[in-house]
């Protein structure tokens, strides 16, 4: 992986919107692959102003995760995050946003419905990754498969820990999410790996320079020829 320390998130969000940006313009109907979570935020507010005057009218989007079972009218389902960071202030057809579905209704047929939407849509050609302080990317957590492809997967207690900021309690952040898998991310033609704060430092170390596991899901991207890693310096603080 490309590894870029820069001095803040503002800066670290301002170069993968630079990319975005530049993508969009030479490809109006590109496919980006969007993350949740406090991460990209900066490149969500960059992308506001890059994208100024450009037309995104054919701009596709597919979240990388969403909670199962939780409403997606409530706040802080990744539906609404995204309609709420993303479609509204950048100004997408909220059409071509997917989500997985996460309703408990959708879920038996939402993972193979998801996959097949984004082969579909001719692949993810910049996947945006944050990494849990348990190594995870997407929510795969520890011990998911290489060739895991859009699923359920059970929350591990740390990361339900580090969400409840986004809840009330830590008993309302759900149980289940619904991710695609280090398999279909591994399949997007670019990917950029942000993180920010020394909370991240030793996932970061691990994923960029640990030996390749499992154990470590954010470790994948070591199988992929086209990564960039951007960190400030205190999340690059364990790289060798
Ligand atoms: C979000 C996602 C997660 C987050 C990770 C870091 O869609 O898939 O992997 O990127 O949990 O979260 P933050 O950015 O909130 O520290």
């Amino acid at each position: 992986a490309e590894v870029i320390i820069v001095p803040d998130a503002p800066t670290g969000g301002g170069i993968v919107a630079d990319e975005i940006a530049a993508l969009i313009r030479r490809r109006p109907d590109a496919v980006l692959g969007l993350a949740t979570g406090s991460t990209p935020l900066p490149v969500y507010e960059a992308l506001r102003d890059r994208l100024a005057g450009v037309d995104v009218s054919r701009v596709r989007g597919f979240a990388l995760d969403e909670y199962v079972g939780l409403d997606t009218a409530h706040p802080e389902s990744y539906r609404s995050v995204i309609t709420r960071e993303v479609v509204e202030p950048l100004g997408l057809d909220p059409r071509h946003i997917r989500t997985p579905d996460g309703s408990l209704d959708g879920i038996a047929r939402a993972g193979e419905d998801y996959e097949e939407a984004i082969v579909a849509a001719g692949g993810i050609d910049v996947q945006i990754l944050g990494i849990g302080t348990d190594g995870h990317i997407g929510f795969n957590e520890p011990g998911s498969s290489f060739a895991s492809r859009t699923r359920v997967k059970t929350l591990t207690r740390q990361t339900r820990e580090d969400n409840a900021r986004f809840f009330e309690t830590i008993d309302d952040v759900p149980m289940h999410c619904i991710t695609q898998g280090l398999g279909t991310i591994l399949r997007a033609r670019t990917l950029v790996l942000l993180a920010f704060g020394e909370g991240k430092a030793e996932a970061v170390a691990g994923a960029v320079e640990g030996p390749v596991t499992a154990s470590l899901p954010g470790s994948a991207i070591q199988l992929h020829e086209h990564v960039t890693v951007i960190v400030d310096e205190a999340a690059a603080s364990r790289l060798a």
